[in-house]
């Protein structure tokens, strides 16, 4: 099993009745729940958490050296803002994709910036909550947990191993 930490930042505790019309209306507890259940079957245990406070966010990362194999990270407004956040990601190495919701280059110019992302391995934004699907099927496939990847057809052509010949 591989452990991956779900972490949210500002405001996405307010989901589902935070601007619907950008943000939707399934609930953080919905998406979360739907998360740890795909992760079950597709062999990694994980564990969401939020928080609206920059510094709870940065000691999170922190503490996932040596205890999550991945992060997933919704940074929210911090995205655009944290240089500390991008900072805990790459002092603690462990491979992070950042989320997004809605399509942050679609939007107002100052969320077309983000701090973060070049301390992550890759980003999906625009897709919603699915979102937070395809970036546990990435992770998985770059932990080298492919399986669930390729059932869903998400992983084509040769695997890591077979690249590597
Ligand atoms: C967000 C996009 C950010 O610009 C915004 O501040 C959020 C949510 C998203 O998921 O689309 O709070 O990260």
């Amino acid at each position: 099993m591989k452990v991956i930490w779900v972490l949210n930042g500002p405001n996405l505790n307010l989901l589902g009745e935070r601007e619907p019309e950008v943000y939707g209306h399934t609930t953080l507890p919905e998406i979360e729940r739907a998360l740890v259940a795909h992760g079950a079957r597709a062999g990694a245990e994980v564990t969401c958490w939020q928080s609206n406070h920059e510094g709870e966010l940065v000691t999170r990362i922190q503490e996932a050296r040596g205890r999550a194999d991945g992060i997933i990270l919704n940074p929210a407004a911090y995205t655009h803002t944290s240089v500390a956040l991008r900072d805990a990601l790459l002092a603690v190495e462990v491979p992070a994709v950042e989320v997004h919701l809605s399509n942050i280059h679609g939007r107002e110019p100052f969320r077309r910036r983000s701090l973060t992302a070049a301390a992550c391995v890759g980003i999906i934004a625009g897709f919603g909550p699915l979102g937070y699907h395809l970036a546990l099927d990435a992770l998985m496939a770059r932990l080298g947990v492919e399986g669930q990847a390729r059932q869903n057809g998400l992983l084509q052509g040769p695997t890591a191993s077979e690249d590597a010949r």
